[in-house]
């Protein structure tokens, strides 16, 4: 009941699955969440392969509370205490304002924001138990640079990632002396499934990792109790620029 464990949502793919690849690194025993159980599974199986904490795995969908009920029963029930909580499930979707339908709305508010804020306040226990025992605890949650700046066709995705940002800010406010610390990453595009509707203009070389997510993530579990990073914003040379405030290198 004493080694370091983390609850990693969205866990089967992209960044969650680089996420909890860094994080089994750093010694943190897994459980890994996310709704189709044959790529969960498989996922999991290969992060366990080799020598190194225990990875369990558990399948459904964050946007139903029974589902966050049952995570947070398996961690109380498996290690008594949770270190670090990292909300990373997420849907985007591109669509004109105009276009958005109660359907595709309700998605992304119940799986980007509102499971984010029900299960972090579910894993409170958790996280204060890791507190008295070891320190400190942490909440990472998987924002986007379109919730820190809006982009076009993705409205109702920058207003749920705004949500994450505002959330974890006050996350930050009511916790930190606690010795939880939260942190918001906001990342560009990055090379996974959900980047494909932009394949055909942007070289998958030009974008942001899966691991370079990983690693400030990482980086956060490697800080003392007493530093807390509120936010990080990860970026591609050119994002946020205007096509004519783009500079040829010098
Ligand atoms: N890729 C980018 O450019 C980018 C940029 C900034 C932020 N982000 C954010 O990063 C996070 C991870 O995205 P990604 O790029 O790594 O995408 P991804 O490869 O498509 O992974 C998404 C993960 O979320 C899981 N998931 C989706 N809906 C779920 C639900 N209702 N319940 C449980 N799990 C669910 C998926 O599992 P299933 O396949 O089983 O559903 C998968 O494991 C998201 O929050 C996303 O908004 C992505």
């Amino acid at each position: 009941m004493s080694s370091r464990s983390a609850v990693v949502t969205g866990a089967s793919s992209g960044i969650g699955l680089a996420v909890s690849q860094a994080l089994r690194e750093e010694g943190f025993a897994l459980t890994m969440a996310a709704r189709d159980p044959v790529k969960l599974a498989a996922a999991a199986h290969a992060l366990a392969g080799s020598d190194g904490p225990p990875v369990h795995h558990l399948a459904g969908s964050v946007a139903d509370e029974a589902f966050l009920d049952e995570i947070v029963a398996f961690q109380t029930q498996t290690f008594g205490s949770l270190d670090i909580l990292v909300n990373n499930a997420g849907v985007s979707g591109h669509r004109l304002v105009g276009d958005i339908t109660a359907d595709f709305l309700d998605n992304q508010l119940a799986v980007n924001i509102r499971a984010v804020v029900l299960l972090t306040g579910k894993c409170l226990g958790l996280l204060k138990s890791a507190v008295r025992q070891r320190g400190s605890a942490q909440v990472v949650n998987t924002a986007s640079n379109a919730g820190k700046r809006g982009e076009a066709t993705l409205s109702s995705y920058s207003a749920t990632k705004a949500a994450v940002v505002g959330f974890t800010e006050s996350l930050h406010d009511e916790l930190a002396t606690s010795g939880i610390r939260a942190t918001a990453v906001c990342p560009g595009l990055v090379d996974t499934p959900m980047a494909d509707p932009f394949r055909d203009s942007i070289a998958a070389s030009a974008m942001i990792t899966p691991r370079d997510v990983a690693e400030v993530v990482r980086m956060t579990t490697r800080l003392s109790a007493a530093c807390i990073v509120p936010e990080i914003v990860l970026l591609r040379p050119t994002e946020w620029l205007q096509p004519e405030e783009v500079r040829p290198a010098v």
